[in-house]
């Protein structure tokens, strides 16, 4: 209405947002396998966990599938940035398809020092908790890299409190990459009580795009009405951004997987708003909303960046 057509609204542009390196990378990997061999080009799961990166994909040739068994023999199939378990490259191995594996190199890093805890389950080998979220793919991947038994899944600090391993000297943790950082840090902490020779990372695994996403949305939470994490529900960091927002003195947060999902009636009231990406969401998103938002109110939009990010990965080798 008229009325609103005049109204000023504050929006707080949160920085970094959005594409992070290991998603980037993971898209032109299936972009340069369409471009060189020609479509379709398999791929198992979704490659990040967006919709419209995926429908965008979908539009260029790509098609996806969640298991193997769904691409057919001498196909091209590409691996999703969430990391697959072992027995999927030797599955695609057994029968003959050309794959290549899109899997962020800070998820990698994980499954390696997985591997090393546990030492070929020799002498040396560590039983491992992961902390993490169960079922994402990112977790059914790492825990994959190691034989049943393994790995325990650590799902919240009441399951840190209560885990009775078997041999509490010869424990190691690790975690997926897409935590709460406060959470994760409370769970480290107990473990290390509990366990006082476990070994793990410094802190954790979880990647500098979570940590920074996070750091950047804390900052500007309490000066906020609302907050827009424009990002889609299967998305680990994108749940977590709108978690920190509220616990950081957002009195709400939303997640907007994309424009047509936006409720008019949220921004009754709201002055300022508050608008941050999941490392999956296309930038185009946010523009569309601001587009969306600009016709509606007179903006004044202020972008708070809290560090720069100067991350990328190359291709892996067969396109590299
Ligand atoms: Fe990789 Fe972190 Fe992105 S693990 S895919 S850089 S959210």
């Amino acid at each position: 209405n008229s009325e609103n057509q005049t109204r000023a609204l504050k929006v707080l542009l949160a920085g970094p947002r959005g594409f992070c390196a290991g998603v980037d990378r993971a898209i032109r990997v299936v972009e340069e396998a369409l471009r060189r061999y020609g479509a379709p080009v398999y791929v198992r799961h979704e490659i990040v966990h967006n919709r419209t990166v995926v429908e965008n994909l979908e539009k260029k040739g790509a098609i996806f599938v969640e298991e193997l068994d769904e691409v057919p023999a001498d196909a091209h199939v590409v691996f999703s940035a969430h990391g697959v378990p072992k027995t999927v490259p030797l599955e695609a191995q057994r029968r003959n398809l050309l794959y290549l594996d899109a899997t962020c190199p800070l998820v990698s890093k994980v499954h390696r020092e997985a591997e090393r805890h546990f030492a070929n389950g020799g002498e040396e080998s560590r039983h491992i908790l992961m902390i993490g979220h169960a079922g994402h793919p990112e977790v059914v991947g790492t825990m994959g890299q190691l034989p049943p038994g393994a790995v325990t899944l650590i799902k919240d600090a009441e399951e840190a409190r209560t885990v009775q391993p078997e041999n509490p000297d010869r424990l190691a943790f690790i975690t997926q990459t897409t935590l709460s950082v406060d959470d994760t840090a409370e769970i480290v902490a107990i473990l290390r009580q509990r366990f006082p020779k476990i070994e793990g990372p410094k802190r954790e695994d979880i990647c500098y795009a979570t940590t920074n996403r996070q750091e950047a949305v804390k900052r500007i939470a309490a000066e906020c009405d609302l907050m827009f994490v424009i990002g889609s529900p299967n998305s680990s960091n994108s749940q977590r951004l709108r978690e920190v927002a509220e616990r950081s003195g957002a009195p709400r947060a939303i997640l907007i997987p994309k424009l047509e999902n936006m409720d008019w009636k949220d921004l009754e009231g709201v002055n300022v708003l508050g608008i941050t990406a999941g490392a999956s969401a296309p930038e185009s998103l946010v523009q569309e909303i601001l587009e969306a938002l600009s016709k509606h109110f007179t903006l004044d939009i202020e972008e708070r960046i809290v560090k720069e990010e100067h991350v990328t990965f190359s291709l892996p080798a067969p396109l590299g």
